[in-house]
């Protein structure tokens, strides 16, 4: 199931999405479950296959700018935006084309559309080989921690599932994209992520509208619980309670430490993986895990953790 790069594998993932199967491909982010976006039959296999809700939408993916403008549009006051931070980690919601020919199901029945183009070179090589717009979640089981390798996603699904899995190493930022929405009067934060609020600030001169609840109306994604492992999991620990194994930060003693220097880069690209591992430690009862500043990819870190220390209701995405 997992194809390593060669020229034939690529061929090979090609035609699986050409087809209307799905195939992952590994993104600088976390691994994408990928469909022809143009399609209600490709589509809809991404939501059999993550238990993921209808009304969830999906980012749809593409390997250039010019790529978008038949089904997004882009206000020319952001191109400089865009072309500053594409291919990268950051999603844009747009308004939707009405002659657009995406289904209707990527977006759920909203006039917007969430658009990306990822940076890594395997999502690039499929997408403009594949010349189709790509819808793509995380390829994780709805609910589930999002894969940062290509065994994550393989242990997660069976080959009828997805066809393949394009081997793309290690996600080098390991958190989801930042999702920005650029449809409403003020750029909006709609998910921290791998590109950080301050970068974004710095480069447009202006603060960007932080909403404190991320409504479900603006981003029906953002359920309160998500991300989660099985284990329950409790924050900004100072020390560890009877049952418990820290998952760490900085210079504390531990197994399992997301950034012994203190480093928020490598923090976000270990959290994952360490989520998982954790998981399968044989007798503890919780996770606790130290206090991660709030800051540049500290943001998309703490809600990551926030919502998998959420109740279990309502999962998502
Ligand atoms: O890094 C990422 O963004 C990864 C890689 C594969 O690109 N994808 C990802 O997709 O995280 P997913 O489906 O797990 O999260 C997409 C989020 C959801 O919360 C969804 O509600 C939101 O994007 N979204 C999609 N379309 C939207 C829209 N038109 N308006 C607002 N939110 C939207
Ligand atoms: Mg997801």
């Amino acid at each position: 199931m997992i194809l390593d790069s060669h020229p034939q594998n690529l061929e090979k993932a090609v035609r699986a999405v050409q087809r209307g199967q799905l195939v992952a491909m590994p993104t600088e982010t976390v691994y994408g479950l990928a469909a022809n976006a143009l399609s209600d039959e490709a589509v809809v296999k991404i939501f059999e296959v993550k238990g993921r809700p209808r009304f969830n939408p999906l980012i749809v993916h593409v390997p250039s700018l010019q790529d978008i403008l038949s089904f997004a549009e882009l206000p020319s006051c952001y191109e400089h935006f865009a072309k500053a931070f594409w291919p990268g980690p950051v999603t844009l919601v747009l308004k939707r084309r009405k002659e657009a020919s995406l289904s209707l199901l990527v977006t759920a029945g909203l006039e917007t559309v969430a658009v990306r183009i990822p940076h890594h070179p395997e999502a690039l090589n499929l997408l403009k080989a594949v010349g189709l717009p790509l819808a793509a979640p995380s390829a994780n089981k709805s609910g589930k921690v999002s894969p940062t390798t290509s065994t994550h996603v393989r242990d997660a699904f069976t080959e009828q599932e997805v066809a393949y899995v394009l081997e793309g190493g290690a996600c080098e930022i390991g958190v989801e994209s930042t999702i920005l929405d650029l449809s409403l009067k003020e750029p909006t934060l709609l998910r921290p992520g791998g590109l950080s609020v301050e970068e974004m600030e710095a480069f447009l001169g202006k603060k960007i509208k932080q909403p404190q609840m991320f409504s479900h109306i603006n981003a029906p994604g953002q359920l309160e619980s998500h991300y989660a492992p099985s284990l329950p999991v409790r924050l900004n620990a100072l020390n560890l309670q009877e049952g418990e194994m820290l998952l760490g930060f900085g210079s504390v003693e531990t197994d399992f430490n997301l950034s012994k220097s203190g480093n928020l880069r490598e923090a976000a690209a270990n959290l994952f993986k360490m989520l998982r591992q954790l998981d399968e430690v044989k007798n503890i009862k919780r996770i606790a895990v130290s206090p991660i500043p709030e800051e540049g990819l500290g943001r998309a870190i703490n809600d990551r953790l926030r919502r998998a220390a959420a109740p279990r209701e309502g999962l998502s995405g």
